[in-house]
């Protein structure tokens, strides 16, 4: 078959901040970058990042990065590497500088400087006074830091390959990977793309769940590439539930708004979080705040008719904030419910938000898989960053502001470290004979798929279309994988994830004769989901304590003896690993594990 072939130093899969941070890095540094992206690249995930990114500059309230790595170590329950949260912490207030000197149009302060929020889990002086580490650009901060990062790479003169799905990656004989195979979702023509180097970074899998923040491009594709490709997942257990989703339907109302003064009540009018977290109350993490809802919707004292939400109060903060910090979701608010939050507060309910596992990297942004007895070994010149990676900074609960930091830091340091594994890796690699085998009888599938009335007759067994299989694996995922767990509901969620799998064996993709590529995209994407689908429900009903996000009804405590430590879940036999978290970090005391109370 003769396939298009172009060959770059870097290929970077999606387009996202971390995927653009590092394309600009290489760019800069005059190496040959190709950028995958199935949407338009501004249309990446990033842009819907509301609230901001952390970094301790320390214009609003006193602040330092240590303060900000204790937060986010106590924050990730212990489960975070304090070497790699070291790392992004330090490395925070001159990533912010250079945003602002790319041209990231940041909110102000009176006296010029950049404007920074407080935002949950924030402290001052290691667990006292809140703190205001966000630096925010009103509620819009991804949607301005996205845009400019694209254009400073066309300005860098970066190729992009827009509206391109990338399938798999690609092998040499020894394993080694270069590049990937993708597709064209306008001409259906696929292209292989060598490259010596290849990052990965293409978001989340919130569209795992049926309520969710996420674009419907969360579809994980990246992570199940690499599980494809033998690469395990770390720590996908812990899946993020915000807070304050808009009730029913899940959209992202910013942790911002409680940031700004805005709080929680029940049907009672109380402020219960004054319960649940007596001293940081609605600004508690995301993890605690998630589980108090859920608590007073489970004890009667939800809101509406239905008693199924509570409700975010911000009226109080009077018209002029709300329209200078908060435009984003009164928007969202009178767009979707019709409510303007000037007047009343907004109903919410938690929703899925963010993948804390991933992919495992170190701090440079290199693939690290275990090795031998107890030991590690990179891929050379594999590379993941932001949310499909797991460094792992957020470890079993990530705080609101670091993923943007997340990705900026994570994407700039992978861009450093290709730069100089280029130095020495001149030529591009023989690919395997075989290496495009799999992916393209994948693509073959869906090229001439058959219709609904030809799977019937192919087979006396009932046949689903690929949207309804997606939406029982929300549902399900939803059910059996959500804030609260259980053995019984986890086992019963794996077996039902897996019945979804071989059912998809039996999927069509459309009643019509004309079919859609992006019909064709949406079965690969739904492969790629059930994939995570399962890493993250086996990955959950192993964990036998309760950490972070993962609350487990039937262990309630958290177990550092027996549970400190990263799981590596492998798709081929659906076996679990564990290595060690990095209790140890690079230039101060470890902070030991201790009760986490907000
Ligand atoms: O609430 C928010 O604005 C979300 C921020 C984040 O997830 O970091």
């Amino acid at each position: 078959m003769n396939i298009i072939t172009r060959k770059f130093d870097t290929l970077v899969i999606g387009a996202g901040g971390a995927g653009l941070r590092a394309a600009l890095q290489l760019s800069h540094a005059d190496a040959k970058v190709a950028v995958v992206s199935k949407v338009f690249p501004t249309r990446s995930h990033t842009v819907a990042a509301q609230g901001g990114m952390n970094a301790a500059l320390g214009n609003v309230t006193p602040d330092n990065w240590h303060w900000h790595m204790y937060d986010t170590v106590k924050g990730s329950d212990y489960l975070g590497d304090q070497d790699a949260i070291e790392y992004m912490c330090r490395a925070a207030p001159d990533t912010i500088i250079e945003l602002e000197h790319f041209g990231v149009p940041f909110s102000r302060l009176e006296n010029g400087r950049i404007y920074q929020r407080p935002f949950g889990g924030q402290s001052q002086n290691f667990g006292g006074d809140q703190a205001a580490r966000t630096c925010a650009a009103a509620d819009r901060t991804g949607h301005a830091m996205l845009h400019t990062l694209y254009q400073q790479n066309i300005r860098a003169k970066t190729h992009f390959f827009d509206e391109f799905f990338a399938v798999d990656l690609l092998k040499n004989k020894a394993g080694d990977v270069l590049g990937a195979i993708a597709y064209d979702i306008e001409t259906s023509e696929k292209i292989i793309i060598e490259a010596k180097t290849t990052l990965i970074a293409t978001g989340g899998a919130g569209q795992l769940f049926r309520t969710n923040t996420n674009a419907s491009i969360n579809t994980g594709d990246g992570m199940a590439m690499a599980l494809r490709a033998g690469i395990p997942l770390q720590d996908m257990e812990f899946f993020q539930f915000h807070p304050t989703g808009v009730a029913g339907k899940g959209m992202l109302i910013t942790e911002g708004v409680r940031g700004e003064g805005g709080y929680l009540i029940n049907c009672d009018g109380e402020r219960f979080m004054e319960r649940y977290a007596p001293h940081a109350k609605d600004l508690a993490s995301r993890d605690v705040v998630s589980r108090a809802i859920a608590i007073e919707i489970r004890e009667g004292r939800g809101c509406g008719s239905n008693k199924d939400h509570v409700l975010l109060k911000l009226d109080h903060l009077g018209s002029d904030v709300i329209k200078k910090r908060l435009p984003g979701i009164r928007d969202t608010s009178l767009t979707f419910l019709g409510i303007d939050p000037i007047e009343e507060p907004i109903p919410v309910f938690p929703t899925a938000h963010y993948t804390m596992g991933g992919i495992p990297t170190n701090r440079n942004g290199e693939v690290v898989v275990p090795m031998g007895i107890g030991g590690e070994e990179v891929i050379p010149g594999l590379y993941a960053a932001g949310e499909c990676a797991c460094a792992s900074v957020h470890g079993a609960n990530r705080l609101g502001g670091n993923s943007l930091l997340d990705i900026v830091v994570f994407g700039r340091a992978a861009g450093n470290h290709i730069i100089d594994f280029l130095k020495s890796h001149h030529y591009h690699q023989i690919l395997a004979d075989d290496c495009i085998d799999e992916a393209l009888a994948r693509l073959e599938r869906w090229e001439n798929p058959l219709h609904k009335q030809d799977e019937e007759s192919n087979n006396s067994s009932e046949s689903y279309s690929v949207p309804q299989l997606k939406e029982e694996l929300q549902q399900v995922m939803e059910e059996k994988c959500g804030v609260f767990r259980t053995e019984k509901v986890l086992a019963e969620g794996v077996e039902k994830v897996k019945q979804i799998k071989d059912k998809f064996e039996h999927a069509y993709i459309t009643d019509h004769s004309v079919i859609f590529n992006t019909a064709r995209v949406e079965a690969l994407e739904l492969e790629n989901l059930i994939e995570i689908g399962l890493a993250t429900v086996i990955s959950a009903l192993a964990r036998k304590e309760s950490r972070g996000a993962h609350s487990r009804v039937d262990y309630e405590i958290r177990d550092d003896e027996s549970w400190m430590k990263h799981s590596l879940y492998y798709m081929n036999d659906h076996r679990l690993n564990y290595k060690p978290v990095h209790t140890k970090a690079l230039s101060v005391d470890t902070f030991p594990p201790k009760e986490r109370v907000y």
